[in-house]
């Protein structure tokens, strides 16, 4: 059994939780895009870890986690988050943590020129993580990237090393930064590969070996839907494929392999970065985003940055729900709209005048869109761990439902807190059956 767990909005849709939740039930996580992320928590045994390059499946030490060829690993990066791992006393060994040998790298220029094409695009910046991510997949994708079975051979290394910061620092110097000396760069990361070596591995041979013997496998998707680079609202995008087909490029699995995709969605939505965000909450209605992001704790995990957010938008997540091949949703977040009186949904757009139903590719056009709103009457009552849906307030099922029929996937799990018993799995679900599945073998 193989499952992918995919964010249906803008990020921070509260995957974390989810994947933690289900890794009891597989053997395997493994992450296929994406480097280190600006970090999600994941709370257990009431303590709270950050992660940011690792699944989550890590802190579970029964659990093997993989990182696929489609991800770029800063190896600086990754030995932090061991250490910071290995110091909460959580036992990391090549056994149970596999690098891809055909994932590429993140180097030291990457960030700079992370930099310095931010400040490039001015006004119009990306407002990306500044982690060295985009310039890293361009060069992946220009065919001049170091991938992890290069580095581990040192000439070659040194070589493309040599040869890539020749380029990269005439733009760095263009910027009026100091330019980047090569040995040093060598230096630094050889050491690294050294230790990553025990590590590496031909991770797609290993899962399909693993699917093989029966294993179940879960796909964690980072970032979400629409910071896709292909269907995302480009160019405000990370530069990877976060959605369902990027699963089976960034490991290496047969489409038909996948069994199901989990779609995860939240009961509003949030955007950090730039970009258009047609349903965010501005002027008259700042108080409200202020309270959710208080409630909600939408601020950055790691950068405290807060978050803007916005009313739950339904065009966006249909068009998720169409694009992954939801066959399941869980809806997070529920408890945190406890306080509002009244909660909007956003059913469609307006656009020069005309009703759009369709997600517009234009970043011109998402600007200028007008939703069209239905409100909601809200429930005003405690529903923080519940964990039976017949228990929540008629208005909080009333609006569960409102967003299943809204999005036209069914809603088969709701958070309503943080930690992982404050969470309602209804019955006779697509969800039940996954798990189900689980208890037969
Ligand atoms: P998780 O996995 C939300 C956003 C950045 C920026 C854009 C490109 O926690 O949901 P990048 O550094 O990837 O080139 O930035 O993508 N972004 C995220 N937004 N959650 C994330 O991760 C994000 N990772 C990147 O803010 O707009
Ligand atoms: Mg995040």
């Amino acid at each position: 059994m193989i499952i992918a767990v995919i964010g249906a909005q803008w990020g921070d849709e509260g995957k974390g939780k989810i994947v933690d939740l289900l890794t009891d039930k597989f053997d395997i996580v493994a992450r296929y895009q994406g480097g280190h992320k600006a970090g999600h928590s994941v709370h257990v045994k009431n303590k709270s870890f950050i992660l940011r390059l690792l699944p989550s499946g890590i802190i579970h030490e029964d659990k093997t986690c993989v990182l696929g060829n489609g991800m770029v690993i800063d190896p600086k990066a990754f030995f932090e988050e061991v250490e910071q791992m290995q110091g909460e006393g959580i036992s990391i060994t090549p056994e149970r943590l596999k690098v891809s040998s055909r994932a590429h790298l993140i180097m030291p220029y990457h960030r700079v020129l992370d930099h310095t094409s931010e400040e490039r695009l001015g006004n119009e910046k990306i407002g990306t993580t500044l982690r060295g991510i985009g310039p890293a997949y361009e060069d992946k994708a220009g065919r001049r990237g170091i991938r992890v079975a290069d580095a581990l051979v040192p000439e070659i290394l040194k070589q493309k090393i040599e040869r890539n910061l020749e380029e990269a620092n005439r733009i760095i110097v263009l910027y009026g930064r100091e330019p980047l000396r090569s040995d040093e760069i060598f230096d630094e990361i050889s050491v690294l590969i050294e230790r990553l070596k025990p590590y590496v591995c031909e991770t797609s041979a290993f899962i399909a070996e693993a699917k093989r013997q029966g294993k179940k496998i879960l796909l964690e998707g980072a970032q979400a839907t629409l910071l896709d680079v292909d269907h995302g609202t480009y160019p405000f995008v990370t530069s990877s494929n976060p959605t369902a087909g990027g699963a089976c490029v960034g490991l290496g699995i047969p489409p038909h392999h996948i069994t199901g995709v989990l779609g995860i969605v939240r009961t509003y939505t949030t955007r950090v970065g730039e970009g258009p965000f047609p349903t965010e909450m501005i002027d008259a209605e700042e108080e409200i985003a202020n309270l959710i992001r208080q409630r909600g704790n939408e601020y950055g995990s790691v950068t405290r940055r807060p978050r803007r957010c916005g009313w739950f938008d339904a065009v966006a997540t249909r068009y998720a729900a169409q694009l992954n091949g939801f066959d399941s949703v869980a809806l997070t977040k529920l408890d945190v709209l406890d306080a509002l009186d009244e909660i909007k949904v956003c059913i469609g757009y307006q656009l020069d005048g005309k009703v759009v139903n369709t997600f517009p590719a234009s970043a011109y056009d998402l600007r200028r869109v007008k939703p069209i709103y239905e409100t909601l009457k809200g429930w005003k009552t405690d529903t923080s761990g519940i964990t039976d849906f017949e228990k929540l307030p008629e208005d909080a099922k009333r609006y569960v439902n409102f967003l299943s029929d809204a999005i036209g996937v069914k809603i088969d799990l709701i958070s309503t807190g943080a930690e992982r018993e404050q969470t309602i799995i209804l019955k006779n679900s697509v969800l039940e059956s996954w798990l189900e599945n689980h208890r037969k073998n």
